[in-house]
């Protein structure tokens, strides 16, 4: 199929959610507003609707014909970011100092489309679970809705999510058939010297030093330890020590992100900046602290589903049209945890168009391109016509 005619001519209806959701942005945990403007539309097209998982999460339950007892999960993300919207829009974000930045009322209102369609047409066998989740922006929401019980409440043989990428041209998808992002940690290190005068550093021990050491120290891990053909990232992002220009203070506290695409490498990487960090502060007499927090796990396609969801793709945007071979991104996704207990895929869809959905997600001028709802809308659909075919 390409794109879905009926879903076609949906696309003023969706532009008008889409961009409602976007004057009307939320942080994460705080969907409230955009959680009750999923579950009314929901519920007006017959769809079951419980809210109030993790907070503001919505599932909507969807019953197809027939009596297969197989289901599915679509997932999309709801919450914003705090930043402030420079875009100019007739739309833009009238909540200072918030904005939907990453175009989660896009995936939002993918999600939706795809929901009216499928109340309307039915033309699957088996149940939809139509997952809007909040805070993926560093807060794992889709994590706390499985915890309280996601899975269990709405059983789901597979699950997929869909990002937008403003690098890609519009009418393109990226799906890997292993891992599409990374896993992102993060690391605190408190170095402790001892204080004293600047002009007699012998008689003190110097955490600035120390912790300077260790800065650079922590690159060789990546540089020497990681083989070549891996992949890590190693950010120190904090440096703060110190209150006078002649006092050296007792203490330094660094932090940062590290990023990895394999399990191994994550292991490897951790244990390393352990042993770096430790034995640094100790060759001077310093002695320094790694808190090391494991945050998002690396999504990682199950290969049947991403081949799946390349061919409904394919159907919609052209053969040709599916990059399969584009190189994972060191950037993070909570889907990941949904992918670690669910066969699934998650896809990227190309917005670039001309000038239009170019901005990188996470920057002021960043908007979602009106153009993808349908797309969107229609791969949502067509993996569930797919996966629940009719017998
Ligand atoms: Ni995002």
């Amino acid at each position: 199929m390409p794109i879905n005619n009926r879903i076609a001519a949906m696309q003023p209806e969706m532009e008008v959610w889409r961009r409602d959701l976007h004057t009307h942005p939320e942080l994460r945990f705080q969907e409230h507003r955009t959680a009750a403007q999923v579950a009314k539309l929901l519920a007006g097209w017959g769809i079951e609707v419980h809210t109030g998982i993790a907070t503001t999460g919505v599932v909507g339950v969807l019953r197809g014909n027939g009596a297969s007892g197989r289901s599915i999960g679509l997932r999309a993300d709801m919450d914003a970011l705090p930043m402030t919207e420079a875009t100019g829009l007739p739309y833009a974000s009238t909540t200072p100092g918030v904005m939907h930045a990453c175009g989660h009322d896009g995936h939002t209102t993918m999600l939706l489309g795809a929901a009216k369609y499928l109340a309307e047409t039915r033309n699957f066998d088996g149940t939809v679970h139509f997952i809007f989740q909040p805070a993926e922006e560093g807060g794992a929401g889709a994590k706390v809705m499985m915890d309280e019980g996601l899975f269990t409440r709405f059983p789901c043989d597979s699950v997929y999510g869909m990002h937008n990428d403003p690098s890609l041209p519009i009418g393109e998808a990226d799906i890997r058939d292993d891992v599409m992002m990374a896993a992102a940690d993060g690391f605190t290190v408190i170095v402790r010297g001892k204080g004293g005068h600047a002009a007699r550093p012998h008689g003190g021990i110097d955490p600035i030093v120390v912790g300077a050491q260790i800065v650079g120290a922590l690159q060789t891990i990546v540089a020497r330890r990681v083989d070549p053909l891996e992949s890590a990232v190693i950010s120190t992002t904090q440096f703060h020590a110190g209150t006078a220009g002649n006092v050296i203070p007792d203490e330094a506290m660094l932090n940062g992100t590290v990023r990895t695409l394999n399990p191994a490498v994550r292991d490897l990487v951790e244990a390393t900046m352990r042993r770096v960090v430790e034995a640094t502060a100790a060759a001077h007499d310093a002695v320094a602290e790694l808190t090391y927090q494991r945050g998002y796990p690396p999504t990682v396609n199950h290969a049947e589903n991403a081949r799946l969801a390349a061919r409904i793709c394919a159907g919609i945007l052209g053969e040709g049209k599916v990059r399969r071979d584009m190189p994972p991104v060191m950037g993070a996704e909570d889907f990941s945890y949904m992918l670690l207990e669910k066969p699934g895929a998650y896809i990227k869809l190309g917005q670039a168009a001309g000038t239009k959905g170019r901005a990188p997600v996470h920057t002021v001028q960043y908007d979602f391109n009106d153009d993808l709802l349908p797309i969107g809308a229609s791969f949502f659909a067509g993996i569930v016509e797919q996966e629940l075919k009719r017998g």
